[in-house]
């Protein structure tokens, strides 16, 4: 089958496009990034350019499937004008392949898209489900809304559309995992906040096999991606100290001296949620690192 992936040359897009070709599908991508166009039988890289609404039609020939991962990182200081491109690098760029399929006389019959589990708020107690009704009252809940929302207008050109809500990816060596485990590595494995505040995190292996069981089994409307078994802030860093033998001795980092030098943009360290992934289980889905010891055996060695 001939997959278009958009942000497939990112974190979770280069991991899922060798596993596709490896499986024999044909990988098709959306790149704004000229240098990263390939061109193989089986491989083929798009130029787009969704600011100025410039997409290589092309891409979509044959395409099946359209797995929506673009969007510019959260990691990053959300300024006025990084906060609209964290935005539009969702939405504009969603609402672009909408109207592109929507005057294309094209194959595609499935929208897979990921969204975060940021949709929901911040609670130490409150296990959410896709059921929810509850959207976090912040920057981050506003963004998913607005998100999901793009990718639902498939519906109205007759594509069933999928929504990933994924958790923070734990992968060795990209993203927020080498970044939060530097400073114990260094001798300081120091608690953020009161520590209790859930990082529902999950394996990279684990993503990459959830978009996998999400275009083969067909799947259809929200799902929750997380590890079933998440984690505390102060349970992580106690694991990953002792994983490298280094005491517990240095004090929390505030969460007012964050907040003072992050903005809101510290509710990425300081607020968390736990999630439910029953619904994603039931359709046969099994995790490779439930829990996060068996995960750091992994992610630790590399
Ligand atoms: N990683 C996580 O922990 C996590 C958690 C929850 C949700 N997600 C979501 O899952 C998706 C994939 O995550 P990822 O970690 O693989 O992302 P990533 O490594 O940051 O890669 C995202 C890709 O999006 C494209 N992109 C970035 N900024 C863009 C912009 N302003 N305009 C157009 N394209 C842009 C880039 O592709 P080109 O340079 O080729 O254009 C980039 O490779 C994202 O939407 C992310 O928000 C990720």
């Amino acid at each position: 089958m001939t997959i278009l992936i958009t942000g497939a040359t990112g974190l979770i897009g280069t991991a899922l496009t060798s596993q596709l070709l490896d499986q024999g599908h044909t990988v098709h991508f959306l790149t704004t990034r000229k240098e990263k166009i390939i061109t193989t039988p089986n491989h083929k890289g798009f130029y787009w350019n969704p600011t100025n609404h410039d997409i290589d039609l092309h891409a979509f020939k044959d395409v099946s499937c359209v797995v929506n991962l673009v969007g510019a990182t959260i990691a990053k200081r959300w300024t006025t004008a990084y906060k609209e491109m964290i935005i539009s690098s969702r939405v504009q760029t969603t609402n672009l392949l909408y109207k592109s399929l929507k005057i294309l006389d094209h194959k595609v019959t499935s929208f897979i898209s990921a969204s975060g589990i940021s949709i929901y708020p911040n609670s130490k107690n409150t296990v959410y489900t896709e059921l929810s009704k509850d959207v976090a009252a912040n920057f981050l809940g506003q963004v998913v809304v607005a998100w999901e929302a793009s990718a639902d207008q498939f519906f109205d050109l007759g594509i069933e559309v999928a929504k990933i809500r994924t958790g923070l990816v734990f992968d060795a060596s990209q993203g927020a995992f080498p970044r939060m485990i530097q400073p114990i590595k260094m001798g300081i494995p120091s608690i953020v906040g009161d520590g209790a505040q859930w990082i529902s995190w999950i394996h990279i292996d684990d993503v990459v096999a959830i978009y996998n069981h999400a275009i083969t089994k067909n799947l259809r409307g929200v799902y929750n991606a997380v590890a079933p078994v998440a984690i505390t802030n102060k349970k992580f860093t106690d694991l990953v100290a002792s994983y490298y033998k280094i005491p517990m001795w240095a004090p929390n980092v505030p969460g007012f001296l964050l907040r003072l030098f992050l903005g809101s943009m510290s509710s990425l360290a300081l607020e968390g949620q736990q999630v439910s992934v029953l619904k994603l289980e039931k359709t046969g889905f099994k995790f490779k690192y439930p829990t996060l010891g068996q995960a750091l055996n992994y992610l630790l060695k590399k």
